[in-house]
């Protein structure tokens, strides 16, 4: 492989801008474990309001964004009702688990459920039985191939919850895809839920961070389990600034990603490779009987993408990746598959 390698494996593979580095060193900052860094502390308020809540926090990871939320809402033994292969089982090293003592029991398919799938997954009132407390939604859904959970079925999840006295947390790692994908804006997403996630450093090209929201005495107990989790980070200022940059810069753009991941399903279809779900926002996720073998032919190729799956591949668009680079990318795995039919 010599030429330079187009990398699908994922939207956090961007490297900051010119202009977002250029922010970054500029960022006024202060010590934020004492609340004084004006930057954390406007991006917080930025966050909080074009999310509709009444107060946010920066944390380092979505990972850490997810799992405090869930320390947050939970008791130690309760059952969070999530998506079949939502990130916050499969991905986050048991973390739930570790530190909330939360199991985790998943419904639907596909990262798609419904509020049915949530009723019936509710135990009867017997102390057999650990209390479902929480549901969460993961919006867009990775695994799912960046799908969009309709805003619809978002709110019938959360009347059923409501009405079960269930918690709500969004997994909005994405949802800024999702947002762009509908117009429906970001405060609608997140209104029927508790706490919201959602990470700086996917789709919109930050290279660190993420933010919870939620309402203000959710967001103190948020503050203190992210000092627990050794989350509390001092001039993060500048790191603020790249998020700031990113919201002002990097999120009407997503179309293009978009736009690009239709494009590249088109491309890998038309190589014979089964597409599936068609993609809605920046992930196309196919098929191949070896996923293992095609990721190492694409490698060789200068296509970097990864297995999801023993015969499930993941490629995902990005600010890195122009429509230009999709074509390229289309043409050397046309080169590497007839070579390897040839071979
Ligand atoms: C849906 C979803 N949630 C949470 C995360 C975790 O983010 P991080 O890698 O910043 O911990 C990811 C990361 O890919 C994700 O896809």
């Amino acid at each position: 492989m010599s030429a330079r390698p187009i990398d699908l494996r994922s939207d956090t593979v961007t490297r900051p801008s010119a202009a977002m580095r250029e922010a970054m060193a500029r960022a006024e900052v202060g010590d934020d474990v004492y609340g004084e860094d004006p930057t954390v502390n406007r991006l917080q308020q930025v966050a909080a309001e074009l999310l509709g809540k009444e107060a946010a926090l920066f944390v380092p990871s979505g990972t850490m964004a997810n799992q405090a939320a869930i320390r947050a809402i939970t008791r130690h033994g309760d059952v969070l009702l999530a998506s079949e292969d939502a990130h916050v089982l499969r991905f986050e090293s048991g973390a739930a688990a570790a530190f909330s003592g939360v199991q985790i029991r998943t419904l639907g398919k596909g990262g798609l459920f419904d509020a049915d799938d949530v009723l019936a997954a509710i135990p009867p009132p017997d102390h057999h039985f650990a209390p479902a407390t929480v549901v969460a939604v993961e919006n867009t859904h990775n695994v799912g191939g960046g799908r969009i959970v309709p805003l619809a079925t978002v709110r019938g999840i959360a009347a059923a919850a409501r009405e079960l006295g269930l918690k709500l947390h969004l997994d909005g790692a994405r949802l800024f895809n999702a947002v762009v994908a509908t117009g429906v804006p970001a405060a609608e997403w997140a209104k029927p839920f508790d706490t919201v996630s959602f990470c700086l450093s996917k789709g919109l090209g930050a290279p660190v961070g993420s933010l919870v929201c939620a309402d203000a005495a959710t967001i103190d107990r948020v503050h203190r389990i992210r000092k627990m989790f050794g989350g509390g980070m001092r001039q993060a200022g500048i790191l603020a600034a790249a998020g700031l940059h990113a919201l002002a810069h990097n999120v009407e753009r997503l179309a293009e990603d978009h736009a690009n991941a239709l494009r590249l399903a088109d491309g890998l279809a038309a190589l014979g490779l089964d597409v599936a779900p068609a993609p809605e926002t920046n992930i196309v996720l196919f098929r191949s009987s070896d996923a293992a073998a095609f990721v190492a032919a694409a490698r060789e190729a200068g296509v970097l993408m990864n297995r999801i799956g023993p015969d499930q591949l993941r490629a995902v668009t990005h600010l890195d990746v122009a429509r230009a680079d999709v074509d390229e990318a289309l043409e050397r795995l046309r080169r590497a598959t007839q070579a390897a039919a040839k071979g």
